[in-house]
């Protein structure tokens, strides 16, 4: 077969697209998000979760990812279409590239305004409105931000714009720089506050709460209602550390296969898999062990919500010596985090207008800007204007059910179907040539992505629906259990 050459042009190396993909990866998703539902789910039942299946799940799936969007070499939609006839399958797997555009879709339009507030934030840093606050100053702070539908919009509008114009001028210009400079540094500014957390006298509690797993909180949902925490049966946190090992990935929407079909053929797809993965849960678990000392500390709650990391981090900032540099530096790199995240959740969408629609990049991008942008505004109101329990639904704020909607269902789904198209619908031949590994490995990888990946995205499912429960009680019930 002769090789397919993508019309985006190409990562300059392998270590470009490495870190490329690993910005793609590393986000908001690690900083801002996991430690807000691990602290929401319990911690460290959660994290266990969470940990099995980015191992199970995340790194076999994104290995598919790479080898279909390598082979493929176009939009998702287009791989998708052009994968699917060359095995002789059925055209609706571009399905999983029409998925993916509208999970990219729902996720930047909410992903912006989150990014928003740490564009806020850089101000607030710079400007030394941390210093001397304690933990009701602080959260007095982030509720005047969130209260402010004008402001926010403001930081979301900029935000939006930083990032059309980087997807504007193409995968390479600028944006493999940013990453080779700025990865490492966000990484070392991790430790610093990690070490700021070794001093807060909490950070043993803070590290058992995050590993000292409980299952029994996995199954259960609990909320502290007048001080008591009150627990039901749920199989939905299952679901939630699922989803969250997808979207911290950047897996089941084509972020990583649009990026593979810019790689160079060279580079190994297991290993940088497995790299990209444990350099993301490594960001991850370094956000939590700094956030969480500083929870406890303070007597705040680890449940509090999407506001947890601008509730905590500043009151270390505002601390510790050199906060006020410190703390802009952070807020300065978790914009740029933010950035190199959201140009991968619409590069999917740009290169296929570019493909089927004849529109130039520039286009492109300002329409997908422009529809994002106002779907956006939904998540704005979702913190001030329609925050009441009158413009909820099932108990959720717009907010919420777009992220839960998005990184939940449309994740989990999307690689379920890719776990089922790698490992069934494509004859063997064609990922052992994509794969070019060692027999053992990639034996591994295809009993992974055949029986062990797809099985536990539907059992999550199940449970998460309590069809699963269901189904156990009568069991046993049926062998004399009851
Ligand atoms: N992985 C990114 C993060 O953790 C978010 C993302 C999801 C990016 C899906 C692309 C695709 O912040």
């Amino acid at each position: 077969m002769t090789e397919k050459i993508s019309i985006h042009g190409q990562w300059s190396s392998r270590l470009a697209f490495i870190l490329a993909a690993t910005g793609s990866a590393v986000g908001l998703g690690n900083i801002w998000k996991f430690p807000y539902i691990t602290g929401e789910n319990g911690g460290g039942a959660f994290v266990a979760v969470y940990l099995v299946c980015i191992a199970i799940v995340g790194i076999p799936v994104m290995m598919a990812e790479i080898m279909l969007g390598r082979r493929g070499r176009q939009s998702p939609i287009n791989t998708m279409t052009s994968l699917a006839r060359e095995e002789g399958v059925s055209r609706a797997w571009s399905l999983i590239g029409w998925g993916g555009v509208l999970a990219g879709f729902f996720i930047l339009s909410y992903y912006s305004v989150i990014a928003g507030w740490a564009l806020a934030y850089v101000m607030r840093a710079l400007g030394g409105a941390f210093n001397g606050l304690d933990a009701k100053g602080v959260q007095g702070l982030f509720g005047a931000l969130v209260g402010d539908p004008e402001r926010l919009l403001a930081w979301h509008t900029l935000f939006m714009l930083m990032s059309m114009m980087v997807v504007a001028r193409g995968v390479r210009a600028g944006l493999e720089k940013a990453v080779t400079y700025l990865m490492p540094m966000l990484f070392i500014l991790l430790l610093v506050l990690v070490g700021f957390a070794m001093t807060t006298g909490y950070f043993m509690k803070g590290l058992d709460f995050l590993f000292h797993p409980d299952f029994n909180r996995v199954f259960h949902e609990c909320k502290t209602v007048a001080g008591i925490e009150q627990c039901e049966l749920s199989g939905s946190p299952v679901l939630v550390a699922l989803g969250h090992a997808f979207f911290t990935l950047s897996l089941g929407m084509g972020a990583i296969m649009v990026y593979c079909s810019y790689m160079p053929r060279q580079a190994s797809i297991a290993r940088s898999a497995i790299l990209i993965a444990v350099l993301d849960t490594l960001v991850a678990l370094l956000a939590g062990m700094a956030i969480f000392p500083i929870v406890f500390a303070n007597g705040l709650e680890p449940g509090s919500g999407p506001g947890l990391i601008f509730q905590t981090l500043p009151l270390a900032f505002g601390t510790m010596p050199w906060g006020q540099l410190v703390g802009t530096l952070f807020f300065v790199l978790l914009v740029f985090a933010a950035w190199t995240s959201a140009i991968s959740l619409i590069e999917p969408a740009v290169a296929w207008l570019v493909e089927n629609q004849g529109m130039t990049r520039v286009r492109a991008s300002a329409w997908i800007g422009v529809t994002t942008w106002l779907l956006g505004l939904g998540s704005i109101f979702s913190f001030n204007l329609w925050s009441g329990d009158g413009y909820k639904l099932f108990g959720k704020t717009f907010f919420d059910l777009l992220d839960y909607l998005a990184a939940n269902i449309m994740l989990p789904l999307g690689g379920l179907l890719i776990a089922i198209f790698a490992g069934w619908a494509m004859r063997r031949q064609s990922s052992e040539d994509e794969f070019s590994m060692q027999p053992g490995p990639y034996r591994l990888w295809r009993w992974l992505i055949r029986y062990v990946s797809p099985l536990a995205v539907i059992l999550v499912f199940l449970n998460a629906t309590g069809i699963l429960a269901l189904v156990v009680t009568r069991l046993k019930f049926v062998s004399g259990g009851y």
